[in-house]
């Protein structure tokens, strides 16, 4: 089980004497100066020390902490209509309006059936090629970043920036950069509001309520310009223009207000929420190198580095699916919400009267040592095969009729940055404690999430077998046919199965694949020692000394060694090399005393520049088409590998294409030839 502790925070609770289980805290102001202090680990002393569903005093009202997922289901599932979003959501409207998150009723009803439509998993599925390309920009201009990073305001600058692509698709990224600077400002003021002693006080003209008027009125109106301007010039099909193309149960479209309401929710609801789980994510991965190589390995194995993935393949992401869920079991982003009673009610025989408030908190339900075992333990496992005791015991994006309708497109996004970033960079913890949190409308790192990275670099070796079940394996057989088929146009030959496949390949084969900065450099595939093999048969002259055979334990084979052909010469030697040090490293460690292989003699000086030390074995022959073909042999030593390792200034003259083997790939007559 791999384990990590994250921080946890406490505060001391003011609670009543023993007796009533209300929690009154202070006279006139109740509980409210606690919540305004540390609010999670308040309501969390507040169950551990009363109970799960427990009574408190917020100045002249009363709230009930429901985190008990009995109480959940009724208020949020079975007896929901008795529950609206009145108090806490009016702090909210100064920015929402009446969007789907902040109104309640026929308005709300209104809203949702165009919102959840637009988030289903087809529609997902739509945007993820938009959503990949900018988690794919955002993870490059990381690796080419410094290497300590706040990767907190990063994640949320990522998701904003592909809320704001798929939200708004052709409007320019200056909307969205503005519309992120204005919520920066009236973020901290909203959360400040939420737990304020009296409302009158956010009408008062100081200077921090003109500021937040001020920001909060700015990003209204670009919005609203960027939607009159779509009215007028009808752009792309993205989530702007399917709201602008809504309606009402009446059949009427949305006002522009209305569309403004709407687009400010997801804006808000879609990207701090995402960002920061993020955020927190990032800290698991770094602080625990056994979750960063589980998490590398199953994204290289599914996730294409050359083309988007579906949406299936994402959600089949065990692994990843589990870290992303235990983050938001422990680091609910969205850690708590609330409701409002419209009349009495009973809840697990509490009385609820009309008026009370209901504070739901996944930071502390999602704690539970009753549904949670071990409940501080960050633990993937646990959700792994496994599906929560109690549905209601984990709601991270809500549970009820207003559930979460971005969860699909949360998950992808999230899957996707995973992917990308780890594909490219390795991440490290910059500080020796895990940060702690800060509370305000979402659960953020405090202080940011500094992060170590540093370029992943490596060579990936797979199996031919994996031909189909690799995404890896995949991607570097599409460069080898890219190069060869496409590029050299040579036949691709395909077997009984329909794989693709050259006439070397055994399922013994394997691949060497060079990966920098998130792509495939190069690859090359390598048969195994002591087997004989059709090149083996083919070139028998290869494997002989004057007048003794090589042991073929000896023998390694290697053929077709392609670069990337889009990268310029210099940089294919440099690939070439490293693949030619990882071959020879990978034989030496098999006790493999030579790489055999079929070239060329224009071959032969690209091996001689890139250190790769190649001795002729025997004559330089003409195949059946009279192409010069000839045998090398390179030693796998420590020599080889210090020789590979050093630079070679000149060699612009070179293809950016190497190729190894490719005369007898034309002389050897193809087994089932279909041309591409
Ligand atoms: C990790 C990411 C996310 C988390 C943890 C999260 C969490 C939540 C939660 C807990 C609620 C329910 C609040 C309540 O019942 O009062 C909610 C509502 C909502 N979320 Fe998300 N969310 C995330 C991402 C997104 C995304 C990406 C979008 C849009 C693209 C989105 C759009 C919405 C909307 C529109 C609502 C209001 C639904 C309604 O009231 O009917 N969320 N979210």
């Amino acid at each position: 089980m791999s384990t990590i502790a994250l921080g946890s925070q406490n505060v001391e609770g003011c609670f009543a004497d023993s007796g009533p289980r209300e929690i009154r805290g202070l006279p006139f102001l109740g509980v409210l100066l606690n919540l305004r202090k540390d609010p999670p680990a308040f309501l969390m002393n507040c169950a551990r020390e009363h109970g799960p569903i427990v009574p408190m005093r917020l100045g002249a009202h009363r709230a009930w902490l429901v985190a008990h997922p009995d109480g959940l289901q009724h208020i949020l599932r079975d007896n929901a209509t008795n529950y609206v979003k009145t108090r806490f959501a009016e702090k909210l409207k100064p920015l929402l309006g009446n969007g789907v998150a902040t109104s309640n009723g026929e308005t709300w009803a209104a809203s949702r059936r165009v919102i959840h439509p637009m988030l289903k998993p087809t529609e997902v599925e739509a945007l993820l090629s938009q959503i990949d390309s900018e988690a794919t920009k955002v993870a490059d201009e990381w690796a080419a970043g410094p290497t300590l990073q706040d990767l907190s305001r990063k994640s949320c600058e990522m998701t904003l920036r592909v809320i704001a692509r798929t939200m708004l698709g052709a409007e320019t990224s200056d909307t969205a950069e503005r519309v992120v600077r204005a919520m920066d400002e009236v973020q901290e003021g909203i959360s400040q509001r939420i737990w304020s002693l009296f409302s009158f006080t956010e009408k008062l003209p100081t200077a921090r309520n003109r500021a937040f008027d001020a920001a909060c009125a700015d990003v209204l109106e670009l919005v609203l310009e960027t939607i009159r301007h779509r009215r007028a010039n009808p752009g792309p099909r993205d989530m702007l223009a399917a709201l602008l193309e809504a309606k009402d149960a009446e059949g009427r479209h949305f006002s522009d207000e209305q569309v403004r309401d709407e687009i400010m929710t997801i804006f808000v609801a879609g990207h701090e929420t995402t960002g920061n789980t993020l955020a927190w994510t990032w800290e698991v991965i770094a602080r625990n190198p056994e979750i960063q190589r589980r998490l590398r390995e199953e994204l290289l194995a599914n996730v294409p580095t050359d083309c988007t993935p579906s949406l299936q393949t994402l959600r089949g992401l065990q692994y990843t699916q589990a870290v992303l869920q235990e983050v938001m079991r422990l680091r609910s982003s969205a850690w708590w919400f609330a409701r409002t009673a419209v009349a009495d009610d009973e809840v697990m025989g509490h009385h609820i009267k009309a008026g009370d408030s209901i504070i739901v908190s996944q930071y502390v339900t999602h704690r539970l040592e009753e549904f949670w075992p071990d409940a501080e333990t960050f633990d993937p496992e646990r959700f792994l095969g496994n599906k929560p005791a109690h549905k209601f015991s984990y709601i991270p994006f809500g549970a009820g009729q207003r559930t979460c309708p971005g969860g699909h497109f949360a998950m992808a996004e999230m899957s996707l940055a995973l992917a990308r970033v780890l594909m490219r960079l390795d991440l490290a913890p910059a500080t020796s404690k895990p940060r702690d949190y800060q509370a305000l409308v979402t659960l953020r790192p405090k202080g940011g999430m500094p992060i170590r990275t540093r370029p992943y670099r490596s060579a990936i070796w797979v199996k031919q077998s994996d031909v189909g079940g690799h995404a890896l394996l995949d991607a570097a057989l599409r460069l080898r046919r890219e190069v060869f088929a496409e590029k050299l146009g040579w036949p691709l030959l395909v077997d009984a199965e329909g794989r693709e496949r050259d006439q070397f390949d055994t399922d013994d084969a394997s691949y060497p694949i060079i990966l920098a900065g998130g792509r495939i450099k190069a690859c090359a595939r390598t048969l195994p020692a002591g087997k004989p093999t059709l090149l083996y048969e083919v070139f028998p002259h290869l494997v002989e000394d004057p007048g003794a055979k090589r042991p073929l334990r000896n023998i390694w084979e290697g053929a077709r060694l392609a670069t990337c052909p889009r990268v310029t010469a210099r940089e294919s030697m440099e690939w070439c090399r490293e693949l030619l040090y990882q071959s020879v490293l990978q034989a030496m460690r098999e006790g493999v005393t030579h790489i055999l292989t079929v070239s060329d003699p224009v071959l032969e000086r690209v091996l001689i520049r890139a250190g790769a030390r190649p001795k002729r074995l025997g004559p330089v022959m003409r195949d059946a088409n009279g192409f010069e073909t000839l045998g090398l042999r390179i030693a796998c030593d420590f020599e080889t590998a210090h020789s590979l390792c050093g630079t070679d200034p000149a060699f612009s003259r070179l293809d950016s294409m190497v190729v190894f083997g490719r005369r007898a790939a034309e002389a050897v007559p193809p087994l089932e030839t279909r041309v591409a």
